[in-house]
């Protein structure tokens, strides 16, 4: 990998997106950011990353084969690798991944994951993808609107260099067979919404039902009335 350590950037996935458009060496980068200006999540949501409370990352890792591309299960297994992770430094903490790109630690989201894919504009097919993922660490206000949702790791000491190492090294371990889902299993034993009755926005249509896990693709499965659904793509608005 390329390492990029910055003070200050608008997003780490924003920056790795350019840095796709302006060179196609076909090196691995990652970027690293103290603060991020302008931080987002999922369906353009703003992600909180305020100075030195967090560990702001993004992975660029050129594709060719889009067929082997399956953006859902490589989030999915981006956070298995970072919980590992995070357990592996805090093994006294206990760490739930919720469907589809949160970490969360007593009920409260620890970890944000956003993965997306890079078009080039002209093949038109996609040629990298970056995995971006924000860690809250050591925040000392947050803001009132947050409180409920937003949790963070306590750790003043923390050595943010071997949790990327970590996470990246876990990255690199998996990604070859993510195709296979062996981690599905590990994701399983951690996840939040098992058992849970949720509520599931799905494109102009909300879903109601319990958590019975995820399959190979990574897409939710519910029980909804003793009947089995999938959702592949959808996000879960109640617990
Ligand atoms: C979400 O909550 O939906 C995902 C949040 C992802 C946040 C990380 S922080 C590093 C990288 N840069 C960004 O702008 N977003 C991701």
């Amino acid at each position: 990998y390329d390492v990029i350590v910055k003070k200050e950037i608008t997003s780490t996935n924003s920056f790795a997106k350019q840095l796709n458009d302006q060179n196609h060496d076909d090196k691995r980068h990652l970027i690293i950011a103290e603060k991020q200006t302008q931080g987002y999540g999922r369906r353009g949501r703003s992600f909180y990353s305020p100075e030195k409370s967090g560990l702001y990352m993004s992975m660029l890792v050129p594709f060719h084969d889009a067929k082997n591309l399956n953006p859902g299960l490589l989030t999915t297994m981006t956070a298995v690798v970072v919980a590992k992770a995070l357990k592996k430094m805090y093994p006294e903490i206990d760490f739930y991944v919720k469907w589809i790109n949160d970490i969360y630690v007593n009920s409260k989201k620890v970890v944000g994951i956003l993965t997306e894919l890079v078009m080039d504009a002209e093949l038109m097919q996609p040629s990298a993808i970056v995995v971006g993922v924000g860690i809250s660490l050591n925040i000392q206000d947050i803001p009132d609107e947050l409180k409920d949702k937003v949790g963070s790791i306590s750790d003043k000491k923390i050595n943010k260099n071997q949790l990327v190492d970590l996470i990246v090294n876990g990255f690199e371990a998996e990604f070859p067979h993510y195709l296979e889902a062996n981690f599905i299993e590990e994701y399983q034993k951690i996840s939040f919404l098992n058992g849970k009755k949720v509520s599931v926005d799905v494109i102009n249509d909300t879903v109601e039902g319990i958590v019975t896990g995820i399959d190979k693709q990574g897409h939710l499965l519910l029980d909804v009335d003793g009947k089995e659904v999938t959702i592949n793509n959808g996000e879960v608005v109640k617990v």
